[in-house]
């Protein structure tokens, strides 16, 4: 059978990512260039900024692309783009980029939803992995779970009622003084602390059993702050962001395995940024293997914001049958 090659755009944050993907599940190229680095001294993303940096990069980072996978255009078979959700300005740079690539080089366009990108991840490292199984994403922006009923469809079965898991750790980051992008900080100052030294409130949504909520976390994490600072108490950080973490963790893993024991499901996966940490990867591990549920995660490059995960995303719909048309526009809040 003739392989299936797309060339995969991504800009919907701060990551400008473009890659060749071929038959869904090989990665050929994985070119992403971060603007971390720029937004670091703002203390999170400026969306302005964001959009002009990616408008800088974006033809640099398709190019790349195509030259580490060793294809032209001519090769490729489709187009895919995340046209949501995320930051307009950044989004359609990627969906004007994948447009006009895809009308010079008459090829189909395939749009891409962010968090279908995210969850699609899981195919590229594990080839036995198919639908159906439960879905944890946790993102800067989203906290879902999810049962992905087959490829590019899903049953939302919880949700967070404020902040996102990802939000929460770069809101506490900050607190405490470690900078931005808090995750992966938090992640690695977490391993000196430990997680039971400050026992922070778990919350339970009132007849939700699925719902996340992480404002209370946030806002005991904050008091606790607060009230060291006025007694001129000493914040041993290691411990706060370790115990802040564990309490994350809990109610993550928690709901996952009770969601996939409770619809009947051996398989669970998980997706986003945040699915690189560490404690919530190793918490997870043992808790499937305990209730005999096999546990997948993308390599910590595919969980972050890449173009690899789009292009996986994409193959699927593009095999599907799904085209979008010239008027293909950037959805801020696309809907799963
Ligand atoms: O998926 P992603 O790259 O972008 C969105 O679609 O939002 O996720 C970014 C989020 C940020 O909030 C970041 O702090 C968090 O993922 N993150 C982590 C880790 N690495 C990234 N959170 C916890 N531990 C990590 N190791
Ligand atoms: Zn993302």
């Amino acid at each position: 059978m003739k392989d299936t090659l797309i060339l995969a755009i991504e800009s919907s944050c701060d990551e400008t990512a473009a890659s060749v993907v071929k038959n869904g599940r090989e990665v050929l190229s994985n070119v992403i260039s971060s603007q971390i680095a720029l937004h670091t001294q703002f203390g999170g993303v400026v969306p302005e900024i964001a959009s002009r940096k990616h408008i800088e990069k974006i033809n640099q980072v398709v190019t790349q692309a195509l030259e580490d996978a060793k294809v032209t255009l001519a090769d490729v078979d489709a187009i895919g783009v995340t046209y949501g959700p995320g930051l307009v300005g950044a989004l359609l740079v990627g969906v004007a980029e994948a447009k006009a690539i895809a009308f010079a080089a008459k090829k189909p366009l395939v749009g891409v939803h962010h968090i279908e990108g995210h969850v699609s991840a899981n195919y590229i490292e594990n080839p036995d992995l198919e639908p159906p199984f439960v879905c944890l994403i946790v993102s800067g922006g989203h906290t879902h779970l999810v049962i992905v009923k087959d490829y590019g469809e899903f049953e939302i079965i919880g949700r967070t009622r404020d902040d996102a898991a990802g939000e929460a750790f770069d809101k506490v980051a900050r607190a405490v003084g470690l900078g931005y992008p808090g995750g992966p900080k938090v992640d690695k100052t977490a391993k000196e602390g430990n997680p039971h030294a400050i026992e922070f409130p778990r919350a339970k949504v009132e007849g939700s059993p699925y719902d996340f909520s992480f404002s209370g976390l946030k806002s005991a994490v904050l008091n606790y702050i607060n009230k060291a600072h006025m007694t001129g108490e000493e914040i041993n950080v290691p411990d706060l962001v370790s115990s802040f973490q564990n309490a994350v963790v809990e109610a993550l893993v928690s709901r996952a395995v009770l969601a996939a024991k409770e619809y009947g499901y051996d398989k669970l996966a998980i997706a986003g940024g945040v699915a690189s940490n560490s404690a919530l990867r190793a918490a997870m591990q043992e808790a499937c293997d305990k209730a005999h549920i096999r546990f997948y995660h993308p390599s910590p490059i595919f969980c972050t914001d890449n173009a690899a995960m789009i292009g996986c995303a994409a193959y699927y719909e593009y095999k599907k049958g799904t085209r979008h048309g010239w008027d293909l526009n950037a959805v801020p809040n696309l809907k799963l």
